[in-house]
């Protein structure tokens, strides 16, 4: 049978603040949170680029309540972060009542940036709502890099790297969310592994590259199976 999500605006990105776009929505109703927030850097690209939110923390514990609240019980949500702000983004996490279930670290094959050593990886944590059970075969802890390009979003998550994460911890017609969607990498992610995606991104100029980058993928993905998006119930 399939799975119905009522209440859920599915395979869409939302323009807003995830502290208010996200409360309307239904309590326990999603399978999986899969999400890249700001690293609290005050980032800048070569091209002068930046990020809103990537000052200073208030949101943290606000948005991930919501995130805790939207999971459906014994759930996970895989967070990435930014190693400087460690210890705020683990309060915050706490403080919307997440347990501390698992860390993954991204090895890249190049230098993001130079200071104290040079920097090649990434992490994000696995973070547990209730007692989530381990999936049949876990994934192992240290996953390859893959450079994204950044042609989308200035930190844009590559996809490749994201639908293993999808494929392990949420199940095949589920919902995964993310509420700091950008460029939307995560809801491509989950449609091109068979799973729902519902996003949430401030910028409205980003919101529209996501809203655009999922109706390219969507096109393609019809496309491929010789659908006509015009007629859709017509196979070319
Ligand atoms: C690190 S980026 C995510 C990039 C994304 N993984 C991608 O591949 O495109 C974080 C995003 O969160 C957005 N953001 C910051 N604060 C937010 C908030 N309170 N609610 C929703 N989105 C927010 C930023 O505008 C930014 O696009």
């Amino acid at each position: 049978m399939l799975a119905t999500h009522p209440g859920l605006p599915l395979d869409t990105v939302l323009l807003g603040d995830c502290r208010t776009v996200l409360p309307p929505l239904p309590d326990e109703s999603v399978d999986f949170c899969l999400t890249d927030p700001p690293y609290l850097v005050n980032y800048r690209d070569r091209s002068g680029r930046s990020l809103a939110g990537d000052r200073f923390g208030d949101w943290l514990a606000p948005a991930f309540s919501e995130v805790y609240r939207l999971l459906k019980p014994h759930t996970v949500c895989v967070s990435f972060y930014g190693w400087t702000k460690v210890d705020a983004f683990v309060a915050g996490w706490r403080a919307a009542g997440f347990r501390l279930v698992g860390h993954l670290t991204f090895p890249k094959r190049y230098t993001s940036s130079s200071g104290m050593v040079r920097y090649q990886h990434e992490n994000a944590y696995v973070l547990g709502k209730g007692s989530p059970q381990p999936p049949e075969h876990p994934i192992g802890d240290v996953i390859d890099w893959a450079y994204s390009s950044n042609l989308h979003h200035p930190t844009q998550k590559p996809v490749q790297v994201l639908a293993p994460l999808i494929e392990s911890f949420c199940p095949f017609g589920g919902v995964v969310l993310d509420p700091f969607a950008g460029s939307a990498s995560t809801l491509v992610a989950a449609q091109l592994t068979g799973r729902h995606g519902v996003g949430c991104e401030l910028e409205a100029h980003m919101h529209a590259t996501a809203v655009a980058r999922l109706a390219r993928m969507r096109g393609m993905m019809l496309r491929s199976l010789g659908v006509d998006e015009a007629h859709p119930l017509r196979v070319a």
